[in-house]
Parts: structure tokens; sequence; C-alpha cells
């Protein structure tokens, strides 16, 4: 056999490996798992359905274009269907954001530690990673942010929750920050875990792109609508950033069993966002729980809340899964806690709360 291997990309090396949440031990100790985010709720009966008359058809191609999800989506949202792009997951419309936008040379900017998926798919179109750190305060540092802007910024991220830290920016920093970015560069607002917010001050990211071409909003139904494991997201922006997802995107990426759930999904908005609400109680149950052993818990809008443990990281991981629930170690930084149902969530305070008395 030839030692010769083909030719890649120089830009792939040193690519960090996107960690997925690990699993729960099946038959371990761990039973519940609350390292990725996820919907802790099985799907509605309806849109079951859905999916199982969808699967008859395996054989034959999606709809390329989404068309029926599209037209769903724009009447929702009160926007142009020209301005609805569909993609593989919210992860995979940011993907084609970054590739229609920025190459070699050119950078992307984002508040770190984000979403851990920004610094990859920066890396793989060659462009240059712009981390700009969080506040002590765990927040996006929107000032230092648009200090960061060069002539050779292409797009910034806003992750809005920030994941993994579950703060937000609020409407007046935000505009602000618009107002200091030039109009060329692409602002994409993440907005992954939009529904779990209730601070009001917090803006939705379609007031601010209804009034700004240079504002995208990311949004999915892997979150608050359950649907992670079919991977069905989209953004909202203006036409040509929305023709350029669509020149981007996988064809048939969007599979008909996916658009079929989502569809259904959005059909069912009072009882999944009545889930919801469910978990934004949980949410404030587990943040008032930790704060009450001593925890200094950053205000969370999301589905999941964020330790800061440096050198403890590891080894408060490993406490937990010890005691049933498999969370998530930023090793060096902290560990974030995805909300789940109510006996995950006792198992987790039980576990931090010993944890905390043996420190
Ligand atoms: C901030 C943020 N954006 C996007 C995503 C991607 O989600 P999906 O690709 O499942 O839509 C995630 C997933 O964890 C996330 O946390």
């Amino acid at each position: 056999m030839s030692e010769t291997s083909p030719k890649l990309r120089a830009e792939l090396e040193g690519i960090p490996t996107y960690k997925p949440g690990k699993p729960a031990a099946a038959g371990g100790p761990a039973a519940y798992k609350l390292s990725s985010n996820e919907n802790p709720y099985p799907p509605l009966p309806g849109v079951m359905e859905k999916v199982t008359a969808a699967a008859c058809s395996l054989n034959r191609y999606p709809d390329l274009a989404c068309t029926a999800l599209t037209h769903e989506l724009a009447e929702r949202f009160d926007v142009p269907v020209s301005h609805v792009a569909t993609g593989t997951g919210s992860v995979g419309v940011a993907q084609q954001l970054v590739q229609s936008t920025s190459g070699p040379g050119d950078e992307i900017v984002y508040a770190w530690r984000s979403f851990e998926a920004y610094p990859i798919i920066s890396q793989i179109s060659g462009a240059t990673s712009v981390q700009v750190p969080l506040t002590p305060g765990e927040v996006h540092d929107l000032d230092a942010m648009a200090d960061a802007v060069t002539d050779r910024t292409r797009l910034i991220f806003v992750c809005n929750p920030n994941n993994p830290t579950g703060t937000v920016v609020r409407r007046a920093e935000l505009e602000r920050f618009l107002d200091r970015v030039p109009d060329d560069v692409l602002v994409v607002l993440d907005e992954a875990y939009r529904e779990f917010i209730r601070d009001e001050e917090v803006p939705d990211g379609l007031t601010l792109y209804r009034e700004r071409p240079n504002v995208c909003v990311l949004r999915t139904f892997s979150k608050a609508y359950g649907l992670a494991g079919l991977r069905v997201g989209f953004a909202i922006a203006h036409e040509p950033v929305a023709d350029a997802l669509r020149k981007t995107a996988v064809p048939f990426g969007v599979s008909r069993l996916a658009q079929e759930a989502a569809i259904a999904s959005l059909r069912a908005e009072d009882e999944l966002l009545g889930r919801v609400g469910s978990l934004v109680c949980e949410r404030n149950r587990v943040v008032d729980g930790l704060r009450a052993q001593g925890w200094t818990v950053p205000e969370t809008q999301a589905n999941f809340v964020w330790l800061r443990l440096g050198e403890r990281t590891v080894a408060f991981a490993e406490a937990c899964e010890r005691a049933g629930v498999v969370v998530r170690p930023f090793p060096g930084e902290g560990v974030r806690v995805t909300v789940g149902e109510a006996e995950a969530n006792d198992i987790f305070l039980k576990a931090a709360g010993e944890f905390r008395n043996g420190m």
C-alpha cells in the first residue's frame, strides 16, 4: 500500500473535536443525562404519529426546499417566506453562515466561553476566530466585542442566552452594540434557548432583525420543541443572507421526518411551551437550591445552569456521575448542568450539596 495519503486542507489540523454530552450509562449508576441541554420530555403522541407516517416513504428524498415548513415558519413569525432558511439543526445553519461569509484572512468574533461549535466551524472555513472573554459576571462583553471588530471581520456570533453560562444580553446593550457594528458585518443572534427566557429586558432577536439587514436570527427545534434527534433548525435573515443559506445547504439535509415533526410541533406549540414552563420552574428551583447551598450561580435564562468550579470541575462531574446524573464538565473551567426531570434535578442538588460540604 502507498505511504502517501491524500492531501487534506491545512486548516483541519488542530481543530478541536466537538465533545457531545456523555450519555447516561446503561446499567450504570448514572441514570440521567444532564449533559447536552436536551429536553427531557419524549415527543408528543401527535408528533410521533406524523414521524411514523413519514417513515413509510423513507425510500423517497424529502422536499429539498422544506416548502411546507418554511411557509409555516414564515407565517408563525410574520416574515417573508424568502427570509426563512432551514438546515440540519441550527449548528448546520451556523456552519452555512460561516461558509457564506468567511474564508482565509477573514475574522469571526464571538464571546468565549460560548457554544463550542463556533471555533470548530470557524476553523473549518479557514477564518480566524477572535474570542472575546466573558465579563467576570459570565456575560458577553459587548463593548469589547465591538472594539474587536476590524476590516477583516465578516461575522459576529452573539449567543443569547449564552451556552454554557445561561447568561443574557439585554435590549439596550444589544442595540448599542449593533449601532457600533458596521452594516456589512453579519451579526448572528443565536437564540437556541429563546423559549426559556423569562427576563422581559431580553429582546426577541426578530425585532432587531426587522430593522437591521445585517442581523440574522438562529433558532432550533432541538431544545424547547424536543426534536434534537431529528436535526432541524432555521435562520430568519434578509434575502441576500437567506439566499446564501439556500446555496450552501447540503441538498436534502433536512429529512422528511424532521420536516413533518417540526410542522406538527409548531401546531402543538401551546402544549410544548407548557412543558417549557415546567422546565423554567424546575430551573428556578435548581438555581435557588444551589444558592441556598452557598454556590455562586450566574443568572440563567436557558435550560441549564453553570457552576465555575475551576480545578474542581472534573471531581465535581465525577461525584455527580456516581450519584446518578451525567453533567458536562469543561475541565479547568466549570460544569454545565441541564435542567431535567424533577427526579434528576433532586439527585443533582443532593450531589452538589454533598460536594460543597466536603470542599
Ligand atoms: C447556543 C447553541 N446554538 C446552537 C446549538 C445547536 O443546536 P441544534 O444544531 O441541535 O439546533 C446549540 C446546541 O447545543 C447551542 O447550544
